[in-house]
């Protein structure tokens, strides 16, 4: 059942890069679950969907708003990209955002949404980042461990691990 796969992503050009791999894999209805510290590589990544999506709009940390939606300049689904740090737990509290209402024919990519937005579809995507724990020089690489879970019958026999970079 599903897709799991474990990278090491050394720099953040290689997360954006793993970004834009991940999004050759993603179409419309698709809900993304990134997890990981501050600081992890969450919006990196999402930078680098944004990129492969070829969607408009530079995807940014949003400092007050809570999810902006990109849309595509490639007549395919658009990107909407929701940081729920700021939010509550449950549902109920993401109810305004109407994601379900935009899921069917976007990516949803959620940072911070765990035991938030599981309920929005039956299959998801989770990604969790975490950073090595290693001490690393000022000017060291930095990499990330990424272990990509997909969830559900729509993630049956998709090859994440052909996300690696080799
Ligand atoms: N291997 C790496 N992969 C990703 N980012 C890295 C890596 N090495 C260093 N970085 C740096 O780490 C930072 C990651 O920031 P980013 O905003 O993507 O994190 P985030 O997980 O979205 O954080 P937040 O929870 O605050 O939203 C960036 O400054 C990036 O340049
Ligand atoms: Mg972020």
């Amino acid at each position: 059942m599903g897709s799991y796969t474990t990278l090491t992503v050394p720099t953040p050009e290689r997360m954006n890069g793993l970004g834009e791999r991940l999004a050759g894999l993603l179409r419309p209805g698709d809900l993304v679950l990134l997890s990981g510290e501050l600081g992890a590589g969450k919006t990196t990544l999402t930078r680098g969907l944004g990129v492969g999506l070829g969607v408009r709009g530079a995807v940014t940390s949003p400092t007050f708003v809570i999810a902006r939606v990109h849309p595509s300049l490639v007549g395919g689904p658009a990107l909407v990209h929701v940081d729920a740090y700021r939010l509550g737990g449950g549902l109920d509290e993401m109810e305004d955002l109407d994601l379900d209402v935009s899921l069917p024919e976007s990516v949803v990519v959620v940072e911070w949404g765990e035991g938030k937005v599981e309920d929005l579809s039956e299959s998801r995507l989770e990604v969790r980042i975490e950073r090595g724990d290693a001490e690393v020089s000022v000017d060291g690489p930095d990499p990330r461990r990424v272990t990509l879970n997909g969830l559900g019958s729509r993630w049956d026999g998709v090859d994440l691990a052909a996300l690696d970079a080799r």
